[in-house]
């Protein structure tokens, strides 16, 4: 059967790129066919000018129930190995490209997030979910482990008894309970989730796009890093952004130093008036 390019779709909307899992009838679970659409989507975009942003939501009641128990296991499996790991390298793939993407991210969750989500939900920089989704590993229910990252996901965001307790019970927390848990930043009220998260976004796109793209890699990179190791890549990291912008944080000096028209402790400098040298 041929893919069908609307289970992810896009819309860029005064500089935020609003990429939604697309399949609501479905809870948004992801199947192949989801996976290559996201992984062709993100390769479209990544580089335009028009956005400085990427927002990941989901469309319906659900932000993404997992992995396509029929299509992604179940009719994947029975096509044999190579099958399987072609899944697993499109699903992770898109998932990789996510975590070191160019822009900034930002996952809205706004429903229901299982097992394989975590997923795409660590690949975002920040995540900020609605009081009333509801999450859950429940991988343990139907009898397997939480895999395709999603133990690692839990280990790296929580404190090691709620990850055990998480994992091994299945058990659905909400929303205010995962900000808690630290697997999002913060939830909010339904309602009130697209405007927070646009009010998020507008202060990512009044920062330095080369900065902001060093800083999460940084933040991602340093995790597994000796102190040593650590101060030295971000040495050679603040340098290699330097050569794709030497002028931003010269500006960024300037303004404060000089014009004294900001203080860096308390906003950001004026981009729009930096002159490219
Ligand atoms: N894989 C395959 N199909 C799924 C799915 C998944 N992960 N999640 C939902 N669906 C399908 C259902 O089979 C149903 O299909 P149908 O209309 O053809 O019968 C449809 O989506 C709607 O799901 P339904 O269960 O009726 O919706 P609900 O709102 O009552 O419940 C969930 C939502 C998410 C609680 C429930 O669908 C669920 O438990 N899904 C599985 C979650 C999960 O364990 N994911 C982990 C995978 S790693």
């Amino acid at each position: 059967m041929a893919d069908d390019p609307n289970v992810a779709t896009y819309r860029i909307e005064n500089g935020i790129a609003w990429v939604s899992f697309n399949r609501p009838d479905k809870r948004n679970c992801m199947s192949p066919n989801l996976n290559r659409r996201m992984g062709e989507i993100l390769d479209e975009i990544e580089h335009r000018d028009d956005f400085g942003v990427l927002v990941l939501k989901g469309e319906g009641s659900a932000w993404s129930a997992g992995m396509d128990l029929k299509e992604y296991f179940r009719d994947t499996e029975a096509l044999g190995l190579g099958a399987t790991r072609k899944a697993q390298r499109e699903s992770y793939g898109w998932w990789r490209r996510l975590r070191w993407y160019q822009k900034p991210t930002i996952a809205m969750v706004n429903g229901w997030c299982f097992g394989g989500g975590y997923g795409p939900l660590y690949a975002c920089d920040l995540a900020i979910a609605a009081d009333e989704a509801q999450f859950a590993l429940s991988e343990i229910n139907w009898g397997i482990l939480p895999g395709g990252g999603a133990t690692k996901v839990v280990v790296d965001l929580m404190p090691m008894r709620d990850a055990m307790y998480h994992a091994m019970t299945g058990e659905l927390i909400d929303g205010k309970k995962a900000a808690e848990w630290r697997l999002v930043n913060e939830s909010v009220p339904l309602a009130d989730l697209e405007t927070r998260v646009t009010q998020l976004a507008n202060v990512l796109l009044e920062k330095n796009p080369v900065a902001l793209k060093a800083t999460k890699d940084a933040i991602r990179r340093v995790k597994e890093m000796t102190y040593d190791n650590a101060e030295d890549y971000l040495v050679r990291a603040q340098e290699a952004a330097n050569s794709y912008d030497n002028d931003g944080r010269k500006e960024g000096i300037k303004q404060f130093i000089d014009d004294k028209t900001y203080k860096p402790g308390l906003g950001v400098y004026d981009r729009t008036k930096q002159v490219k040298g």
